[in-house]
């Protein structure tokens, strides 16, 4: 019978920790520090020759939102992403791996400034790597 005690007790203790987790979207910062990261993005993008020529053509606003509300949908936020597939949107610029790695440094760089926890950004670059494929070479 203390046996069936101490399960019950270590049950509701897992699950209560596992409840107060948060989601990465509160250890990013919620929507204000999304908000700050991609327009620090925008800035690193805006004075990095090597990558902004890809966005000449771009309606910045537009970009802008929509990677704010996917940032925020990936990180398990309350938002919907209502863009473009990464597919859709990357075809036709030929990005290349080196393309892709700069814009990376930059948002670990942006992330870095906003004080944002190192398990926290690694984790956001876990759910972002599996788009490499396509948004390169396409
Ligand atoms: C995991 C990495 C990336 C993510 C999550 C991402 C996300 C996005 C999003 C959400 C959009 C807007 C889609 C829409 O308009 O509906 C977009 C567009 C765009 N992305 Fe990316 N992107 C990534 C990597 C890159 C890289 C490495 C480059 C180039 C260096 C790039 C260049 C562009 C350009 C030029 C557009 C605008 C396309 C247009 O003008 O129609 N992206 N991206």
């Amino acid at each position: 019978m203390r046996l069936i005690y101490v399960c019950v007790l270590v049950w509701l203790v897992t699950a209560c920790t596992a409840a107060a987790k948060p989601s990465l979207y509160q250890q990013l910062g919620g929507e204000v520090a999304i908000t700050k990261l991609v327009d620090g993005l925008l800035v690193k993008i805006e004075h990095d020759p090597r990558i902004v020529h890809h966005f000449k053509d771009t309606d910045i606003a537009r970009f802008r939102s929509k990677l704010i509300e996917q940032l925020c949908h990936i990180s398990d936020g309350p938002c919907q992403y209502t863009g473009s597939t990464m597919q859709e949107s990357h075809t036709g610029f030929q990005i290349t791996a080196a393309d892709f790695d700069r814009l990376v440094q930059h948002l670990i760089d942006v992330m870095t400034e906003l004080h944002i926890p190192l398990d926290a950004q690694n984790e956001l670059l876990a759910r972002l790597a599996p788009m490499y494929k396509d948004v390169t070479y396409r």
